[in-house]
């Protein structure tokens, strides 16, 4: 067996992953392959113009790339000259059929695993790193290994890692999960994949379990992450109505060691590429299971974050007299959290729709994800797009801030109020800015959960 490792998808999971697997083994070669050319030509670029944003990112790019880590489109020679496999492609919600709005769509899967087959000149490690239902490393096995002219052994390394922290968090994960068959292939696998992590990775650090544990965990612990989130926002409602303050409410909460403090921020819901797909994936597999009542705490947690957003819209039309058509609103932030050029289900698409509906001239800003987010929203009318906050915030009536880009803070908020109509409202929806200083200039001020 060679030492070598090709990657499958070279998205947010895939070129981040392998940086660092390359940067940590500078022995190993490691080629990442996507059937997307224009992708891959971006993480080629001569000025390494990268197709995802990371901090830390292009530097360990332009330490590693042309030396032991490659990007090409041609899979063939990829998979034909490595043993090692990763498979990060993406697993999006079904849209149709049996299980649409809840089961993942493995069609991209399931191509890439007869891709391997196909191309496959020796026995082979194919490591599930996408997010997948539990039991899918059946199906792989099954279609890998029927009639086969190889060995193809099937393990689960799911990646925990969070976007804008990325490259922090591959570099000191607080673990690494391993899952495989429990037989002497599947031992000597995982001995294979705990090697290459182990070459930065603490041993005590990687956890190794069996495939069915692995694959359920990554979706538990999303749901579970997902499910903090929701939590604390229907907190937030309660002392928007009573008076209580959302943050002291975290803070004490967080200070019991059996909560921990992190996960506990209140804002406009979560988004992201995962915790919705993978929270509804976990309401599918319980309710194929005949789970119905564990199916349905889930889907609160999803309904929690709807309302979430509706609330914000809700209570903008209250606080600007219950009329929102032709005023002017701007979004500051449109990523679906700070540092990263990523809008995938950002709360910020869903404001912005519900502000549109109301016929809400709607001009949005944001450092990085300006342009995902005209891609996200070329259907809908009277919304502009503006790289600059003060140019953005012109003639508004409200900003709402729908992202925590740590420099908003430091905004010249006096030019913000003096450049916006009267009476001017800032919404806040991270609770990151300081609101007696935004009162004193003149400002109505709204808060999540205060
Ligand atoms: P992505 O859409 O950014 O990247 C997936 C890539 O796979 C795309 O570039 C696509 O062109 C490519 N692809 C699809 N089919 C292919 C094929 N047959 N051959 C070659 N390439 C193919 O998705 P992502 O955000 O990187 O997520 C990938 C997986 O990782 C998902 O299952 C997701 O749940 C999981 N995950 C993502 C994150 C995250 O932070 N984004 C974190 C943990 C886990
Ligand atoms: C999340 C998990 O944190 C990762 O462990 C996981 O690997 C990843 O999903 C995945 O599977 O894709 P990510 O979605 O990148 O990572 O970002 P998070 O930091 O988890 O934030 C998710 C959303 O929750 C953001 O919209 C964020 O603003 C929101 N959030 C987070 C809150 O509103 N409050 C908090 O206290 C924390």
């Amino acid at each position: 067996m060679n030492r070598d490792i090709v990657c499958i998808g070279a998205g947010y999971i895939g070129g981040p992953t392998m940086a660092v697997i390359a940067k940590m083994n500078p022995d190993r070669r490691v080629t990442v392959v996507d059937i997307n050319a224009e992708r891959i030509a971006a993480w080629n670029s001569p000025g390494f113009d990268l197709p995802v944003y990371e901090p830390g990112l292009v530097e360990i790019v332009k330490e590693t790339r042309g030396k032991n880590l490659f990007f090409t489109t041609d899979i063939k020679a990829a998979v034909e000259g490595s043993d090692i496999v990763f498979v990060g492609v993406n697993t999006p919600t079904k849209m149709f059929g049996r299980g649409a709005g809840r089961a993942s769509d493995l069609q991209f899967w399931e191509a890439t695993a007869r891709e391997i087959k196909s191309f496959a000149k020796s026995d082979k490690i194919v490591i599930e790193k996408s997010t997948l239902p539990v039991k899918t490393a059946a199906a792989m096995d099954a279609i890998l290994n029927d009639r086969a002219k190889y060995r193809f052994t099937v393990l689960s390394n799911p990646e925990f890692l969070a976007e804008g922290t990325a490259i922090k968090d591959l570099l000191s994960p607080d673990r690494v999960l391993i899952g495989g068959p429990q037989d002497d292939a599947g031992r000597a696998a995982m001995e294979a994949v705990v090697d290459i992590y182990a070459a930065w990775v603490p041993r005590e650090k990687i956890l190794t379990t069996n495939v069915w544990s692995a694959e359920l965990t990554k979706l538990a612990a999303n749901a579970f992450l997902a499910q903090r989130v929701s939590s604390i926002n229907a907190i937030a409602g309660l002392c928007e109505a009573t008076g209580a303050d959302v943050d002291e409410v975290a803070r004490v909460i967080g200070a019991d060691s059996r909560i921990g403090p992190k996960f506990l921020k209140a804002g406009p819901g979560f988004g992201g590429s995962c915790f919705k797909k993978d929270v509804l994936n976990l309401v599918y597999l319980c309710e194929s299971f005949g789970l119905h009542t564990a199916a349905e705490y889930w889907v609160q947690v999803i309904r929690m974050n709807d309302h979430q957003q509706e609330r914000i819209v809700s209570r903008l039309f209250r606080e600007m007299f219950n009329t929102l058509a032709n005023r002017k609103i701007a979004l500051f932030g449109f990523a679906f959290k700070a540092d990263t050029g990523d809008t995938r289900e950002t709360p910020a698409g869903v404001v912005a729709r519900l502000l549109a509906e109301e016929r809400v001239r709607v001009s949005i800003t944001d450092p990085k994800a300006l342009e995902n987010a005209k891609k996200d929203l070329k259907d809908v009318d009277c919304v502009t797009f503006e790289p600059d906050e003060y140019k953005a915030a012109e003639g508004a009536d409200a900003v709402v801030l729908m992202t925590d880009w740590r420099h908003y803070p430091s905004l010249d908020w006096q030019r913000v109020f003096d450049l916006m109509r009267k009476p001017a409202l800032v919404f806040d929806t991270r609770n990151c800015l300081d609101a007696a200083a935004l009162r004193k200039i003149g400002f109505k001020v709204l808060n999540i959960g205060k």
